[in-house]
């Protein structure tokens, strides 16, 4: 689907992308690159983030790949400096890597419940915190006069309460409460916006083919007002909205994403 946003809305800005292999992640990376950004992607596996860099460098994006793990610290600060050697800068962090399986809270070890907070809201803060240095107002390699902006990908299932997702609900409002309170201390001294995403269920993503078996998939389909899945694409446009000056007031917030799937309850 075209875009609505002009081809240069975030044209000279630097993305670093974790997770911008794959998914929603890969589509962001894509539609930041097609309007103007060099793009990073972060991820662990090889293979992905090899076949994701040539794609996106066949439609003419900047864009390099840099394996590494969100729940090392190492692998995050050295993700970070290596993007901002390699493109100069940074302006964007979307923080998009996420652990999921589902299981009941009976059946979830400790271990288990914290692989997905180690994944999803760890991962986050570490991301955030060594990223900081360059996207503050005046950091390294600021190329405009204010900072850079944040965006965190969370999910709609920590608003009320999901089967099976404990750990994930749980990491999930860890990442929403990070994202306003970073983005109250970080835009009150660095002026860095930091905003969230919360996307509902996603055709063709590895979040839907792991958690969502074709008959819950269609079930949700019934109780949604847009009676449809979303696209990775409009995630993407969201992102966007959130990381180019359209946004230029918005921080704190996460923007839900879902056709207003979280309030809908069956008709009676
Ligand atoms: C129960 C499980 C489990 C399962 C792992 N564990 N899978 N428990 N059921 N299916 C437990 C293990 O037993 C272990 O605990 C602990 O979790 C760590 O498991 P590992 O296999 O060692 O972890 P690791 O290899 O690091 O893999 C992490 C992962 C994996 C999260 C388990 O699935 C992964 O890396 N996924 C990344 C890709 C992904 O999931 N993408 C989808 C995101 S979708 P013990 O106690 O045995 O040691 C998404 C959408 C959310 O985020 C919103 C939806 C609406």
């Amino acid at each position: 689907m075209e875009s609505p946003f002009k081809a240069d809305v975030v044209k000279g800005k630097v993305a670093l992308i974790t997770g911008g292999g794959s998914g929603i992640g890969f589509e962001i990376s894509t539609q930041f690159g097609k309007h103007g950004a060099s793009i990073a992607i972060m991820g662990r596996r090889k293979q992905v983030l090899d076949s994701a860099v040539s794609a996106l460098r066949s439609l003419g994006i900047q864009a390099v790949g840099f394996e590494g793990d969100v729940r090392k610290h190492e692998d995050a600060k050295r993700v970070v400096e290596s993007t901002f050697q390699h493109f100069g800068g940074l302006d964007i962090l979307v923080n998009g890597a996420a652990g999921n399986f589902l299981v009941s809270a009976e059946d979830l070890s400790p271990n288990g419940f914290r692989t997905v907070m180690d994944i999803d809201a760890v991962g986050t803060f570490t991301m955030c915190y060594e990223a900081l240095k360059y996207l503050k107002k005046g950091g390294p390699g600021r190329r405009s006069s204010g900072g850079g902006t944040i965006l965190n990908i969370s999910a709609t299932l920590h608003y009320t309460a999901s089967w099976y997702q404990v750990h994930v609900a749980a990491a999930k409002a860890a990442i929403d409460a990070t994202t306003r309170n970073l983005a109250l201390e970080w835009g009150a001294d660095y002026d860095i916006r930091v905003n969230g995403i919360a996307p509902g269920p996603i055709d063709d993503t590895p979040g839907m083919s792991k958690l969502a078996p074709s008959e819950i998939n269609s079930k949700a389909r019934d109780y949604m007002p847009l009676y449809k899945l979303g696209d990775k694409w409009d995630i993407a446009m969201a992102a966007l909205y959130l990381a180019s000056d359209a946004g230029k007031f918005i921080n704190g917030t996460v923007i839900i994403a879902d056709g207003g799937l979280w309030l809908s309850r069956p008709r009676h």
